[in-house]
């Protein structure tokens, strides 16, 4: 009855589990949530036309408001080639469909982001590990470089050239993923490797979903002039275009002259999050776990001294009302045990104090 597409996939257990975050009292540091105060109270002046139907690429004026950005951090991107996008969990949804086979070999960093390994598998794609510093061994190499998640890791200035090099040469599409490049509260060359690519194929998409409002779910993506047009076709066929709403709330937003105050406060407000969580951590997890503060992006990674599947411990967890997720769940192939990724934007201090005292208690528990 169904495709052959749909055959292997089966509920995330995870998934599952983070479906009861929502209930009250419960402190979840597992999604990669904005802070609640950080969101936008937007009032739109609407004129009827904006509900009509648009352009599959996205409001002209978006598109040059994104490109003039995307060409500021030096990408070759003129309003021609931005595609709005809605969410840039779309972004992955095209590249994968433009790419990926049953067998087609992926790059991947290990871990990386949970929810562009489960599209890419869905369409059928052989992992492999990225090597930063020679040429991936897989037509599609994803990346991403800046505050990564799970990891806040922020690839260095050698590690960006090497694969902007190896990229070039060897013929690979480069899909650099950057959702969390204004979020930056320390040192980090953060120049894309989209703009460090000298000709050959690459994607380069971002996101307002951590800088403005999730719900919008609005995105853009960058191409290279072989790949732009079949992702166009490829969008066309999924939703015809991204919501004008969404799109005229955030074209007010990044034009009205606040739009750079606003990401400074928001780096400001993360940053303080951000140390307030490692002080609650230094008192909970000393002694349990290793970990290195964040130069941006929306999440601490913990290395327990003990290699645990974290995934045992979630439903405990839940039941004291603490939500996390296991580390083991953005491996692409045999997991690294004993990993956690916690998100710190949304907590605040006496939630995150409460949270992770409640954490550290299960693990001396187990
Ligand atoms: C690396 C990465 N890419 C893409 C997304 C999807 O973001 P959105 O679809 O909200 O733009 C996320 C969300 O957390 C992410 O962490």
């Amino acid at each position: 009855m169904f495709s052959h597409r749909v055959a292997a996939l089966r509920p995330s257990p995870i998934r599952e589990i983070l479906g009861l975050v929502d209930r009250p009292g419960m402190v979840s540091f597992a999604g990669g949530l904005p802070a609640t105060d950080t969101l936008p109270h937007p009032r739109v002046d609407l004129d009827p036309t904006t509900l009509q139907y648009g352009p599959s690429e996205g409001d002209p004026a978006l598109r040059a408001v994104v490109s003039e950005n995307l060409r500021g951090l030096g990408i070759d991107a003129p309003p021609e080639r931005v595609l709005i996008l809605s969410g840039s969990q779309q972004g992955i949804d095209l590249v994968a469909k433009l790419f990926v086979d049953p067998g087609t070999p992926v790059a991947v960093e290990n871990p990386t982001y949970l929810a562009a390994l489960q599209t890419f598998r869905f369409h059928g794609a052989a992992f492999t590990d990225l090597d930063w510093t020679d040429t991936p061994a897989a037509p599609l190499t994803y990346v991403v470089p800046t505050f990564a998640n799970p990891t806040g890791r922020c690839a260095t200035t050698a590690e960006r050239d090497a694969l902007a090099r190896a990229c070039t040469d060897g013929g690979v599409t480069l899909f650099e993923d950057d959702p969390y490049r204004e979020l930056a509260y320390g040192p980090c060359d953060r120049t894309p490797i989209a703009a460090r690519m000298r000709g050959g194929s690459w994607i380069y998409q971002g996101s307002f979903s951590k800088t403005f409002a999730p719900g919008l779910r609005l995105g853009f993506l960058a191409a290279s002039d072989d790949l732009f047009p079949r992702l166009v076709m490829l969008k066309q066929a999924v939703d015809l275009h991204s919501s004008s709403l969404s799109q005229k709330i955030v074209l007010d937003a990044i034009t009205a002259g606040t739009w750079p105050g606003r990401l400074t406060d928001l780096a400001a407000f993360y940053r303080r999050r951000r140390d307030t969580f490692d002080a609650a951590l230094h008192r909970h997890f000393d002694g349990h776990a290793t970990w290195s503060p964040p130069d941006g992006g929306l999440f601490f990674w913990l290395r327990l001294d003990r290699p645990v599947d974290t995934r045992t411990l979630l439903p405990e967890a839940i039941t004291r009302n603490v939500a996390f997720m296991p580390g083991e769940e953005f491996y692409a192939g045999e997991p690294r045990l004993g990993t956690l990724r916690l998100n710190f934007s949304h907590a605040d201090a006496d939630a995150t104090e409460r949270g992770l005292r409640t954490l550290a208690d299960l693990l001396t528990e187990q």
